[in-house]
């Protein structure tokens, strides 16, 4: 089928690839001409396992093409997904306004029946507002609206794309089910047919969902660790529930990047607008926030003064398999000791150039190893599995004094303590 995505960012892009690798035409447009030069010379803006292959391959097949012209999009393609950014605003509702935009731009072109279809993350009812929107700009015009949720990670988008665990398909008419059907039959997987407003909620909910089972286990490692408990033994007994899961009961120093943190502050706030004050999610967004502080704690307590401290930092996107530092809580951790007057070496395999402006008094070091050189500390914020393997005694040799803050229970406590390092882990 002829698909267009409007929006070529994480999930645009990664989207439209998918799309062209099962078969589709894809058209994905953005209005930033220099990405879009950079994507039709094979160019990939994100770091994105895997990604690159399945762009440069479709785009040579002929199936994947790119363009700055919503006018063209709309022309040849009968489906049009829109993809944009929905920033969070400071009253921590999302700014619809590319939406909007993108909504009006489609509706000026519609000449005959289109199918319109959100998949950026948005609160529940703007699907209607789409349609609302393209029916003022376009009275009349033949269209259909459909909210299909994206449930990608970061990191291991194009395996979460091509191997969903469900598609979700929100309709305001029969009419769409037919040609959604269609586009996703290649995948084989189930598709779940609902109404617009419950596909809408089926995120916000998810999404919220596992942010809330980060926060329950990271406010039992609080737990763990005034009793002497074990963390990860309480969450593989936990998890070996059914009806509980391992997974995401990981504790850490919290959840960050571009998605849990907004769409808990909507979901939130979209609630509060329609009479509902959901406190539980307010509850899980301050334990989140607690978790960092408490992280800094341990630092602070070990360290007494911060300031001409030299801190060793491993890892600084806000989580594995990526380069993104958005709302990253390692990013925010190392901004907080550079207050306290603390010198800060850095290492990350794929977030360096990205972290640099948001920390510029960060030093940036080649190796993952080159952060221990002289350090009081090392803190481990990210979970690269690289991490793991690191030549550890070698690393210890490097520092001042042994203390190691792994944020994310990466290490074996046992093997790391064997070694000489003072290790302090979360929940355990
Ligand atoms: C999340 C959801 O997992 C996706 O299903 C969803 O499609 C996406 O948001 C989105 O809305 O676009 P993502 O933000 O890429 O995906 O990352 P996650 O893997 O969910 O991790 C989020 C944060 O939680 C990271 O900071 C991670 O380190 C942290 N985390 C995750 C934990 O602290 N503990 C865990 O057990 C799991």
């Amino acid at each position: 089928m002829n698909l267009a995505i409007v929006g070529s960012g994480y999930v645009g892009l990664v989207t439209g690839a998918c799309f062209a690798e099962v078969g589709h035409r894809v058209i994905c447009v953005d209005n930033d001409l220099k990405k879009v030069h950079q994507l039709q010379d094979g160019n990939i803006p994100i770091y994105e396992p895997g990604l690159e292959e399945i762009v440069k391959r479709n785009v040579a097949a002929g199936r994947l093409s790119f363009t700055a012209s919503i006018g063209d999009a709309v022309e040849a393609s009968k489906v049009i997904f829109i993809a944009v950014p929905t920033p969070p605003q400071p009253d921590g509702s999302v700014d619809l306004s590319f939406v909007e935009g993108v909504a009006r731009e489609i509706a000026i072109h519609i000449k005959e029946y289109r199918i319109v279809v959100d998949k950026s993350t948005v609160p529940v009812k703007t699907g209607e507002k789409v349609a609302q929107t393209i029916n003022r700009y376009n009275p009349g015009a033949p269209i259909d609206v459909v909210s299909n949720p994206e449930f990608l990670r970061e990191g291991s988008a194009v395996e979460d794309l091509m191997k969903p665990d469900r598609i979700v398909v929100g309709v305001s008419s029969e009419r769409a089910v037919g040609p959604m059907k269609e586009i996703y039959e290649p995948f084989k997987v189930p598709i779940m047919i609902t109404d617009l407003n419950s596909a809408e909620l089926i995120k916000h909910a998810s999404n919220s969902f596992l942010a809330l089972k980060i926060s329950y286990i990271n406010a039992v490692a609080a737990v763990c660790e005034a009793s002497g408990a074990n963390v990860e033994r309480v969450a593989d007994g936990m998890g070996a529930d059914k009806r509980i899961g391992r997974d995401f009961l990981n504790a850490g120093v919290g959840y960050g990047g571009s998605c849990f943190p907004k769409d808990l502050s909507a979901f939130i706030r979209i609630s509060e607008e329609l009479g509902y004050n959901f406190r539980l999610l307010k509850e899980v967004e301050a334990i989140n926030r607690d978790q960092k502080e408490r992280f800094l704690k341990k630092v602070r307590e070990s360290l007494w003064v911060l300031r001409h401290k030299k801190i060793g930092v491993l890892g600084l996107a806000f989580k594995g398999n990526t380069d993104d530092v958005r709302s990253s809580v390692a990013i925010a951790i190392v901004q907080q000791l550079i207050a306290e007057g603390a010198e800060v070496r850095a290492y990350d395999p794929k977030a360096m150039e990205k972290a640099q402006p948001l920390v510029p008094e960060a030093k940036m070091t080649e190796r993952a190893e080159d952060v221990a050189d002289g350090a009081d500390a090392l803190l481990l914020l990210t979970e690269w599995n690289e991490f793991k393997s690191l030549p550890w005694a070698a690393i210890k040799k490097r520092m001042l004094s042994p203390l190691l803050f792994d944020g994310r229970n990466l290490l074996d406590p046992a093997a790391i303590r064997a070694l000489g390092f003072n290790y302090t882990g979360i929940g355990r």
